[in-house]
């Protein structure tokens, strides 16, 4: 495609059951706002959608957990993840709902269509009927274990261990969450869409033509789709939330929720189009409109196979792409809000963000690292420590350093205005700095084109590497101690500084899309309007005029400090602890009753001394302790046993530095069946005690004796 006359950016609609973690931010909201602050600086025509998706299974048993209404789950969480959102600087366009009256007519009127043109087919099948609660069962009021990863609380609609989409038929024991009784079968009619019908289409669309634009894994999850056989999918359910089937025989069942959240992007733009008195139908109708669809990989299926099909039926365009995220991970485990083992935006929000906590710089401190470990080809890991280090490491110690010199020295050197350049003392490397920057510009407006947006960050920073190495040659400072003596001494410091702060004017606005706060911030430093802020500006050095006076320094953003880091750490490891014995407490969290392992306070059933006696208990000294290379739970120690030394593999990573535990005596199941994991064999265990906060200890004796010493 030439130059796209309009642009519609989509990210993912987050269903309103609950607050979205900071994955969800990294996977699709967050490259979807960097490319279109881009495209928007660009002056191109942009519209960026999102919404609550209000509709699905996820709603209502969301609202039986919390004892309240769907209604009520939606109007409290909606506008929760709306203001998130805003305070990370996610720049929708339109932030949207799909129980929006606008949505309803709209996801109603694009079926009616579609079944108006035979594009659907009725099939009337047995499904899943809850007899207890005289209801059939829908996607998430089904689980079971997944056929693919054999996780015992697959859902019907999806198991979100391994992510593969399943069909309730696929679940092996599946259970009714409304009961947990097993399900019977009974006779039901739906629609369905044959994506079999559109074989053809979706070969030569995506493996044809799109086969070396999209990303790898978006192509892969594609082809073996295709691959596997295209089967007519569901497209209605048999419930009372969601929007109501449009067409006769449709009592009692509504569409089904991957039907209509995505036909949301298009309500969304509807309702953006008459807020700003435009018209909708050229961003869903023109082939000059490009459309992305930032989603996370969990997404791809129906971004790229079942609504692209819809889209096609409907008389619509097609996405150009869809650039799927793999998943982030959180401190060597899947984040995840049920298991307590993630961050909220609210949380981080509210500890980070808030004015009165210290401000907003670190709304983009956050933007900068989950773009600077964004999982665009492979899953990454969100730590604690990589946070500080990045934030500490590069955008304190060279990106805001730079800045914050530049204006330091200006003030000091140059009588706090920008200096004029003095044309007989420019030297290369003055000459370099400007090539420097228009180089940087068409790398990073290469990169960003092609979503590559960890890159395209990285070579921001870059440059303002350069710029602390051009400054470090330099060396006003001294040239300024000489100036008495020099003639020239006030020249080569206006030559230095004048480009100093062009190039401080440039950086921000190449940083504008990744962490605009601070593009606002560097605004206000200098005096100018964001209009400057436009791409077409970069790469030149006239940005700041000669002679105009500039604000006095203002640090861009704080360091991070290791308590803030420690405190992070243990509330994750308290959070986790809580929810977990939340589980084992509340049985309706898992009504399979597939972990019901029993409260803290329950012993396990009783045992006889001869069972104890089996157990051969020492006391060890741990000799050795190192890290399992990708496996961060891991430790690998060597333990003195008195009579041999052994290795044995310790999940306690988490908890223990490997240098902290060297010399500690330890109780040690000593003869436990051998393990192997990560390629490495286990022999014994070492035991630990966990408070109720999830913090380990080790069992030790009260004093030291010797390995080996036998515990009973
Ligand atoms: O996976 C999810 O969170 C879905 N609510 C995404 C929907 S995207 C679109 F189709 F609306
Ligand atoms: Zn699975």
């Amino acid at each position: 495609m030439n130059t796209p006359k309009r642009y519609l950016i989509t990210a993912a609609l987050p269903y309103a059951n609950g607050l979205k973690h900071i994955g969800h931010l990294a996977g699709a909201y967050l490259p979807a706002d960097i490319y279109a602050r881009y495209l928007k600086a660009q002056k191109r025509d942009v519209v960026f959608v999102c919404g609550s998706d209000e509709h699905g299974t996820a709603i209502p048993i969301q609202a039986t957990k919390e004892g309240t209404t769907a209604q009520a789950i939606i109007d409290k969480y909606h506008p929760i993840i709306e203001q998130n959102f805003k305070d990370l600087g996610i720049g929708f366009d339109i932030y949207h709902r799909t129980s929006d009256p606008l949505h309803h007519e709209t996801a109603s009127e694009f079926f009616k269509d579609l079944e108006a043109k035979g594009d659907l087919e009725t099939k009337t099948s047995e499904q899943y009927f809850d007899e207890a609660a005289n209801t059939f069962l829908a996607d998430r009021y089904i689980k079971g274990t997944c056929p693919n990863c054999g996780h015992s609380e697959a859902y019907g609609d999806q198991c979100e261990k391994c992510g593969k989409s399943l069909s309730p038929e696929e679940l092996i024991n599946p259970v009714s969450t409304l009961s947990g009784n097993a399900p019977i079968k009974k006779e039901t009619t739906h629609w369905y869409l044959p994506l079999n019908r559109h074989e053809d289409f979706l070969r030569k669309w995506i493996l044809a033509e799109h086969a070396n634009d999209w990303r790898p894994a978006v192509i892969g999850q594609c082809k073996s789709w295709i691959e596997g056989g295209l089967q007519p999918r569901a497209v209605t359910r048999d419930l009372d939330w969601g929007v109501k089937v449009p067409v006769a025989g449709g009592d009692g069942k509504v569409l089904y929720v991957w039907f209509d959240a995505p036909i949301g992007y298009i309500s969304a733009t509807k309702q953006w189009a008459i807020n700003n008195n435009k018209d909708w139908k050229p961003y869903w109708n023109d082939p000059e409109t490009k459309l992305v669809h930032f989603i996370g990989k969990d997404n791809i299926v129906f971004h790229c196979i079942i609504f692209p099909v819809m889209l096609k039926l409907h008389g619509n365009i097609l996405p150009e792409n869809v650039p799927a995220n793999e998943f982030m991970n959180l401190e060597g485990d899947k984040m995840s809000t049920s298991r307590g083992w993630s961050i909220e935006m609210d949380d981080y929000i509210n500890k980070w963000i808030k004015p009165e906590n210290g401000g907003t710089g670190l709304a983009d401190s956050l933007r900068f690292y989950l773009t600077a470990i964004a999982p665009e080809s492979k899953d990454s890991e969100f730590t604690w420590k990589g946070f500080q280090e990045s934030v500490n490491g590069e955008l304190v110690s060279i990106f805001a350093n730079f800045v914050n010199r530049t204006w330091v020295l200006m003030h000091k050197l140059c009588n706090s205005k920008v200096p004029k350049i003095h044309p007989e003392y420019l030297d290369d490397e003055d000459h370099a700095l400007l090539l420097t920057v228009k180089d940087a510009k068409e790398k990073i407006t290469g990169l960003l084109e092609l979503y590559k947006f960890r890159e395209a960050q990285f070579e921001v920073i870059n440059l303002a590497r350069i710029g602390n190495q051009y400054m470090q040659k330099k060396e006003p400072w001294i040239l300024a101690k000489n100036i008495d003596t020099d003639p020239t001494a006030q020249a080569k410091i206006d030559n230095c500084m004048h480009g100093c702060l062009q190039l401080s004017a440039n950086l921000a606005i190449l940083i504008n899309p990744f962490l605009p706060f601070t593009a606002q911030k560097m605004c206000h430093l200098m005096k100018v309007v964001p209009k400057m802020l436009e791409w077409e500006n970069a790469g030149e050095f006239n940005l700041l005029k000669v002679g105009y006076t500039l604000r006095p320094p203002e640090l861009l953003f704080r360091k991070i400090e290791d308590a803030e880091i420690e405190a992070e750490l243990t509330q994750l490891s308290a959070n986790a602890a809580a929810k977990k014995i939340n589980m084992e407490t509340t049985p309706v969290t898992t009504p399979t009753g597939a972990d019901k392992e029993g409260t803290k306070n329950e012993l396990k059933p009783e045992i006889v001394f001869d069972d104890f006696g089996k157990i051969d208990l020492r006391v060890g000294t741990i000799i050795e302790a190192k890290k399992v290379e990708k496996a961060d739970k891991l430790l690998e120690l060597l333990v003195d046993l008195g009579f041999e030394q052994r290795t044995i593999l310790s999940g306690i990573a988490m908890h223990f530095k490997p240098e902290d535990i060297v010399g500690k005596q330890v109780t040690i199941v000593a003869n436990l069946a051998p393990r192997k994991m990560r390629g490495i064999e286990s022999k014994g265990m070492i035991l630990m005690a966990e408070d109720a906060a999830g913090k380990l200890y080790f069992v030790s004796p009260s004093e030291a004796i010797a390995a080996g010493s036998t515990i009973a």
